[in-house]
């Protein structure tokens, strides 16, 4: 049974205004790590806080174990909210700040203390307990907040980029300390970001939000290798997929991708799916690891073009070349190190089944 339903929800903060969250609909399953991934203003944040219930909902529904959440207050719904901003009170000591949800609860001293003790060992602060905030580094008060969602026991925790305020190194230890949390705690958790390698290496299910609609919902390893729309193709990934414009061409009974510097073989097993693309323009996309620069022995790929090597970007595992083909720049990700100048010589060939074509007018993959 799916533990949290998003039915058809929509907001609009105007009346009849647009809609920065349109016709959503998603399945939980309890225990899952979701993961909201968009840029900046797609509606990840708004979704959230109808889900918390600190925002009225414009249509659609929202239920936990198949009952309505709408007409709960937040502090009933069962959610906790960690927020970017940390949201704890200064004046009060870290003990305090966990405490607070509890005492509003007004549960019995002593009951309040065993939980807010275990909340404080999970996050790893049991030893600040008697410290203000302003004591603090930002990574502790964070920790603060983690152990006050915590310590209400919620059906669900909702945590809104959580770690953005953090800097780089202490962002990646604490996104392991919170999945660590999560599965300790048996928690069904809902995490907002706009860094599409923190979704990877946190989501059992990533959703892909673009413009208050999403785009793709799929584990890590399928919103990437099995990206569904151009969007979703573009977003995930570090160098992002490489597009070009393409014309479907048939040539002596041969379909190819033709731009105006290489002519693209196409394999059998996208013939069929490209066929009503006859004579038009399509967006191919090729992301940087799957162009090989040599044809090696082993490796089965199709002819891209020949080019030349403008910039190398050592990684140290590996190299990133940076070439252009038709103007246009061109990034390629080399599978190990290699020691390779500017203006070496490439012959492209693209890995076999990792050229993806979009439909321009719907931004669907095509397959
Ligand atoms: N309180 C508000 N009033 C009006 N518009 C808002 C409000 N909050 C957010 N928006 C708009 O709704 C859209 C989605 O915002 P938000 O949910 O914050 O996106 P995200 O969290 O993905 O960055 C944006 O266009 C934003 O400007
Ligand atoms: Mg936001």
């Amino acid at each position: 049974m799916s533990y949290l339903v998003l039915k058809d929800l929509q907001k609009s903060y105007t009346k009849g205004g647009s809609l920065v969250v349109n016709k959503m609909n998603l399945s939980i399953n309890k225990g899952e790590f979701i993961v909201f991934l968009g840029p900046s203003g797609c509606g990840k944040t708004t979704t959230i806080r109808m889900i918390s219930g600190l925002e009225e909902v414009s249509g659609g529904d929202i239920l936990i174990e198949d009952k309505s959440i709408l007409n709960k207050k937040p502090k009933d719904r069962g959610v906790s909210m960690i927020f970017q901003s940390y949201a704890i009170w200064p004046h009060m000591t870290v003990f305090e700040n966990i405490a607070y949800p509890l005492k509003l609860q007004k549960l019995p001293k002593n009951e309040i203390a065993d939980r807010v003790k275990a909340a404080a060992e999970a996050a790893d602060i049991t030893a600040l307990l008697d410290r203000h905030p302003a004591q603090m580094s930002g990574g502790q008060r964070q920790r603060v907040a983690v152990a006050r969602a915590i310590v209400v026991k919620p059906k669900i925790f909702l945590m809104d980029e959580p770690l953005s305020n953090l800097d780089a190194k202490l962002r990646v230890t604490m996104r392991t300390e919170l999945k660590n949390i999560h599965n300790k705690e048996n928690a069904t958790s809902i995490f907002v970001t706009h860094d599409q390698s923190e979704a990877m290496s946190l989501a059992d299910r990533i959703i892909v939000m673009n413009k208050g609609v999403i785009e793709q919902i799929g584990t890590p390893m399928e919103v990437y290798h099995d990206s569904e729309t151009r969007f979703v193709a573009s977003f995930i990934g570090t160098p992002p997929t490489n597009f070009f414009e393409v014309n479907i061409e048939e040539i002596n009974n041969e379909l190819f991708a033709v731009s105006c510097s290489f002519k693209y073989k196409i394999k059998s097993d996208l013939k069929e799916a490209l066929k009503p693309y006859l004579n038009k323009a399509v967006d191919m996309g090729i992301r940087p690891e799957f162009i090989d620069i040599f044809k090696e022995d082993n490796q089965e790929g199709e002819f891209l073009c020949d080019t030349n090597i403008n910039f190398v970007e050592p990684q140290g595992t590996h190299s990133i070349l940076i070439v252009s083909i038709g103007g246009q720049e061109v990034k390629i990700m080399t599978t190990k190190y290699m020691d390779i100048r500017t203006g070496t010589k490439l012959s492209l060939h693209v890995r076999d089944g990792k050229a993806m074509f979009f439909d321009k007018g719907t931004t669907h993959r095509i397959r």
